[in-house]
C-alpha cells in the first residue's frame, strides 16, 4: 500500500500504522500532498547527505493535526506550553504546525527532536533552523502537487543548489500570496525569511570571486 519511491523501512516507526490514522483524520487529497512532501524531504535529505529515515518521518507526520479544529489546536497547544502568540490567536490554523508535532510525540511516540522540530517548524519556517527543517519546509511548499509554475519550477531547481537560497526565495514567494490574498502575516515568516536571505548573502561575500 502507498510504496515510496524509495526503499526505505523505517526502523522506528510503523509507517503503515501512520497511514492508517491518516486516511482516518485527514481527506484523501491531503494525504497525496503528505505523500508528496516525504519524498520530496527524502530526495533533498538524499541529496544533502541528511538522515533519511527522519526526512521521511518528518514529511509524513507534517501534517497530522491539519484538520484539526481551532479549538482543539488551541487546547492542545496550551496544555502543551506552546506560545499562543496573537496571530496565532486570531489564526489557530497556524498552530497545527506545533499541534502535529505533538501528535507525533504522544501518539506514535517520536521522539527524536529534530524530526519532532522539523514538523513544528514546517509552517513558518525558524531563523537558524537546521537542515532536516529547511528539507520539510520546503519540500512542504514545493512538493509537486502544488503545482507546475515557472516560479515553483525554478524555486525546485534552487532546492538542490543551496538551501539557504531556496529558504528566503520560498518565503517571499508564501509572502507575495499572502499579501496579495490580504492574509495575516506571522512575524515568524518574515524572520525567518531575514535571516536566511543574510545567511546567503554572508555565503556568497564568502566565496571568493571567479577568475578567468
Ligand atoms: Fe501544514
Ligand atoms: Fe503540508
Amino acid at each position: 500500500m502507498l510504496p515510496l519511491n524509495h526503499s526505505l523501512e523505517f526502523s522506528t516507526i510503523d509507517r503503515e500504522q501512520v497511514l492508517a490514522w491518516l486516511a482516518d483524520n485527514v481527506p484523501p487529497k491531503r494525504i497525496k500532498h503528505i505523500l508528496g512532501v516525504e519524498q520530496m524531504a527524502v530526495d533533498l535529505a538524499t541529496h544533502y547527505q541528511i538522515n533519511l529515515e527522519k526526512a521521511a518521518i518528518a514529511g509524513l507526520m507534517h501534517d497530522l493535526a491539519k484538520y484539526f479544529k481551532p479549538q482543539k489546536l488551541l487546547e492542545m497547544a496550551q496544555i502543551a506550553g506552546v506560545e499562543i502568540d496573537p496571530i496565532s490567536a486570531a489564526n489557530p490554523h497556524l498552530l497545527h504546525a506545533d499541534v502535529s508535532a505533538i501528535v507525533a510525540r504522544d501518539t506514535f511516540k517520536v521522539t527524536d527532536t529534530e524530526v519532532l522540530d522539523a514538523i513544528a517548524n514546517h509552517t513558518l519556517g525558524r531563523p537558524g533552523m537546521n537542515e532536516l527543517s529547511c528539507i520539510v519546509f520546503l519540500a512542504d511548499t514545493l512538493e509537486p502537487g502544488r503545482g507546475n509554475t515557472p516560479e515553483l519550477e525554478h524555486l525546485r531547481k534552487i532546492c538542490y543548489q543551496s538551501l539557504d537560497k531556496a529558504l528566503f526565495q520560498t518565503c517571499d514567494y508564501s509572502l507575495k500570496f499572502l499579501l496579495e490574498t490580504h492574509c495575516l502575516i506571522h512575524p515568524r515568516t518574515i524572520a525567518t525569511r531575514n535571516w536566511f536571505l543574510q545567511k546567503a548573502q554572508k555565503k556568497q561575500l564568502a566565496t571568493p570571486p571567479k577568475t578567468a
